[in-house]
């Protein structure tokens, strides 16, 4: 393949071209949530967050990288989030950098849980076998890159049945943690 390079509007935490955008609504990712009973339709539709992909052909070798823009906003009390994954090629690392808004990044494997507060520069490593998701806190949207081999892959589902051991809130200061 050819050699390629993409500007980042460092101001606006955003690609100046990209190839695709995959958005997520609270529809969509309703199972993350713990309390999903009497969503607005307004709600369901709300976008919670989008990924914005340079297209890397998904080969082992290759590194794929993407920006994700988290929306501000919660579901009964618990702030937006990505739906969060296991690597389907479970030894694949993962790099992450807040580019803006106030984030976090939750790695989960088996009964350990640890968070890192991603604001703008933080540069974060997810080592292979660590589920990870991201969480918006602030009031504005939470920005960052990853990068990742070319043939990580995603396994959503293990995550999911898996569960998730700490769930973020918002509060009036800012975030709570809370055990389920
Ligand atoms: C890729 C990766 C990120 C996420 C993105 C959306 O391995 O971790 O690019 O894919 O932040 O999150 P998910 O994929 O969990 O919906
Ligand atoms: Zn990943």
């Amino acid at each position: 393949m050819e050699p390629f390079f993409n500007k980042l509007d460092l101001d606006k935490a955003r690609w100046e071209s990209y190839d695709r955008l995959e958005e997520r609504r609270v529809k969509d990712i309703r199972d993350c949530f713990k309390e999903t009973a009497n969503l607005s339709e307004q709600q369901l539709e709300t976008v919670a967050y989008q990924v914005y992909q340079i297209d890397v052909k998904p080969e082992p070798g290759a590194i794929q990288h993407s920006i994700t823009v988290i929306k501000p906003g919660n579901v009964n009390g618990e702030c937006h989030m990505t739906k969060g994954h296991y690597h389907a090629n479970d030894q694949s690392a993962e790099i992450y950098m807040g580019l803006k808004g106030d984030g976090l990044l939750l790695m989960q494997k088996g009964e350990e849980v640890r968070l890192v507060e991603m604001k703008r520069g933080v540069v974060a490593y997810i080592p292979p076998e660590w589920a990870h998701r991201t969480i918006n806190v602030g009031d504005d949207e939470f920005v960052f890159m990853s990068y990742f081999p070319g043939d990580a892959g995603y396994d959503y589902q293990s995550f999911l049945d898996e569960g998730v051991r700490t769930r973020i809130y918002k509060t009036d200061t800012g975030y709570e943690k809370v055990s389920d």
